[in-house]
């Protein structure tokens, strides 16, 4: 595996999924293979899980880490090709992504939506010229417009906590005071769709995700129509696609309460963190003993393990 930025660079997701029960049994199992190799981890803005459980993963596999905060730790980058860099940018992408690929095996990057450049957003500009540029595999950490290693984490949970072949599984749009990007519902919704699940996407009207990824999965606006006999709660906010970044509501009725999972089958809750409470999901719902959250954020490990062992083992 060269990249890793959709579902489809994963293959066959049963094999993914049997691989990553492996190396959650055993996580220490490979750790012949990232001997003397290195792993730089770029950050363009905060992350906590992403951060802490990809190192964790690159040491099981017998990695050495470098984290960078690119915007504290390094030169501010220009990312604009043909411009006079007279501003407060004083290094390009251009060498700088080489140069980084020069001391590392693997880089690992998490780039962030614009949110006001829709087009350069869903072409990926950012992580895009990193896999031009790097002579190294490149594994997305977020980027412009999907989460993977988030989305294969929550397959991966849903898998452990089902109780029936086919759960019906409702992704629900929540309010939120600030624009997000539509990276994690963008790959929830794409990895699902993979997945032996039933997917429902609940969202207001204007929130509708990109048409094609949409194709074959039901929509509900009616929220609680979507809840009625749901074995999973997906709760996350994002921002207008049509309408590009822009937020269209806060309405705070959209937020999942304990009379919203009383219409379900006793169905999970679950949230990529981090979360704001009693605006996305009340406190009731979070801290009950349906609320798998943590289970979820620790299988941000085992994700990521999977999609570095395939990398070190192709190098
Ligand atoms: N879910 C997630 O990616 O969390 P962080 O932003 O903290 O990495």
């Amino acid at each position: 595996m060269r990249q890793f930025l959709t579902v489809d660079d994963i293959g066959d997701i049963e094999n993914a999924l049997n691989e990553a029960r492996i190396l959650k049994r055993n996580p220490h199992g490979f750790s012949y293979l990232g001997k003397y190799k290195t792993m730089i981890l770029l950050f363009f803005n905060s992350s906590l899980r992403t951060r802490l459980s990809t190192q964790k993963a690159a040491r099981n596999l017998g990695m050495e880490v470098i984290v960078l905060d690119v915007n504290k730790d390094g030169w501010k980058l220009e990312s604009e090709f043909g411009v006079i860099m007279d501003g407060d940018k004083p290094e390009h992408l251009r060498e700088a992504i080489p140069v980084i690929g020069s001391y590392c095996d693997i880089i690992g990057v998490r780039s962030f939506a614009s949110l006001n450049d829709k087009k350069a957003d869903y072409n990926e500009d950012i992580i895009m010229q990193y896999i031009e540029f790097a002579s190294v595999p490149i594994v997305s950490l977020e980027s412009a417009t999907r989460h993977p290693l988030q989305a294969f984490a929550d397959l991966y949970t849903i898998e452990e906590y089902k109780t029936k072949k086919r759960p019906k599984v409702v992704l629900t749009w929540a309010p939120h005071p600030r624009a997000l990007p539509q990276a994690v519902a963008n790959s929830f919704v794409e990895w699902m769709k993979k997945g032996d699940v039933d997917l429902v996407v609940t969202h207001p009207e204007g929130y509708e995700l990109e048409e094609g990824l949409m194709e074959g999965v039901e929509l509900e606006y009616n929220q609680q129509k979507a809840f009625e006999g749901a074995d999973f709660i997906y709760a996350k906010n994002w921002s207008s696609y049509s309408d590009y970044g822009k937020i269209l509501t806060k309405d705070r009725s959209w937020m999942v309460d304990e009379p919203k999972m009383e219409l379900t089958n006793d169905a999970m809750f679950m949230h990529c963190l981090p979360v704001r409470r009693n605006m996305v999901v009340s406190d009731g719902v979070i801290d009950s003993s349906r609320s798998i959250v943590i289970p979820q954020a620790t299988n941000r490990v085992v994700s990521a393990q999977v999609v570095i062992k395939r990398m070190l083992e192709k190098l």
